[in-house]
């Protein structure tokens, strides 16, 4: 499995997204587990969660409890685990929290049910207007004094918001994780800059997110026709595309069978021309 480099760990450059594990009407643990045991068969070694990956407030912290069990069972402590706090939950709807005092608290309750005394990435979910970003970050600076993580990331932060955490975290940050794909090519200039700080980018929702993904060729005729050419799916052909972008990149499509993260795994060994690569970037 080609790998990529995330602060100090070296990891599969294809992560899993287990968000859609816990978020659906319908969440099949049974399906869950052989998805991440399949996307571990593969050699995928990234997994991202967060504490607010669930169906609803009253099952908050879902994913990362589903996470760690399956991860335990497999006797798995080689892979890195990403996870997240700053969203919360009310009912159905997502909120935003990111004061000191609730990033403190999410963060403890996130180790309980990751089961560690570290946690090897900590992500900022999402800035909160009503919280200077400054505060927030500063939370994640004092989590890695302590001791609680290991490296710190930042979810859907601009330009400005990066280089912020960066002159205030230093080292401890290593990731960097915004929207991208072939439907979400705005984040280039945060692609770009990660590369300029020897940070990782982690691409989320890199096929168009859960209701996009399967239609992702019908969409882009490019992924489809280059899909073609090489006898793989156009979804392989995104990933590989995302892949090639940059050595910061690590795109983390979300699976909830096991089918669908075996064929996205598979992205690492597609090796597109220069003619296909200016296809899908037109
Ligand atoms: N930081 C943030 O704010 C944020 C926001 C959204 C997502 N995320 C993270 O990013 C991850 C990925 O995003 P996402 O799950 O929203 O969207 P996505 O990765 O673009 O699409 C996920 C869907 O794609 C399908 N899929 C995966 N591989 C496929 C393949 N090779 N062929 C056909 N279909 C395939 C899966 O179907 P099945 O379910 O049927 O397997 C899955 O439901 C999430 O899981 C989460 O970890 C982060």
């Amino acid at each position: 499995m080609q790998t990529r480099r995330i602060g100090t760990r070296q990891v599969s450059a294809i992560g899993l997204g287990a968000m859609p594990m816990s978020v659906r009407e319908e969440n099949d643990a049974e399906q869950a587990r052989a998805t991440i045991a399949e996307a571990l068969e593969r050699g995928v070694t990234l997994v991202d969660t967060a504490d607010a990956y669930s169906r609803d407030e009253a099952e908050f912290g879902h994913n990362e409890d589903l996470v760690a069990r399956v991860l335990r069972d497999l006797g798995r402590d080689d892979v890195l685990v990403a996870t997240k706090g700053g969203h919360t939950r009310s009912g159905t709807d997502w909120e935003l929290d990111g004061s000191r005092d609730h990033l403190h608290r999410a963060c403890r309750a996130s180790l309980q049910r990751l089961g560690v005394e570290q946690i090897d990435l900590y992500q900022h979910h999402r800035p909160d207007p009503a919280v200077p970003y400054a505060e927030s970050i500063g939370a994640l600076k004092e989590l890695h004094d302590e001791g609680l993580i290991a490296a710190a990331g930042l979810s859907n932060a601009d330009p400005d918001q990066i280089r912020e955490a960066h002159g205030i975290l230093g080292d401890a940050l290593v990731a960097v994780q915004n929207q991208f794909s072939p439907a979400f090519r705005s984040s280039q200039p945060e692609i770009d800059l990660c590369e300029e700080l020897g940070l990782a980018f982690l691409a989320w929702s890199p096929l168009g997110g859960m209701s996009d993904a399967s239609s992702l060729g019908t969409t882009w005729s490019a992924f489809a026709e280059v899909a073609d050419k090489h006898r793989v799916s156009p979804q392989q052909v995104c990933l590989a595309w995302e892949l090639s972008l940059s050595p910061a990149v690590i795109p983390i499509p979300g699976a909830s069978r096991p089918a669908s993260v075996a064929d996205s795994a598979d992205a690492v060994h597609l090796v597109l021309d220069d003619e296909d690569l200016a296809r899908l970037s037109a």
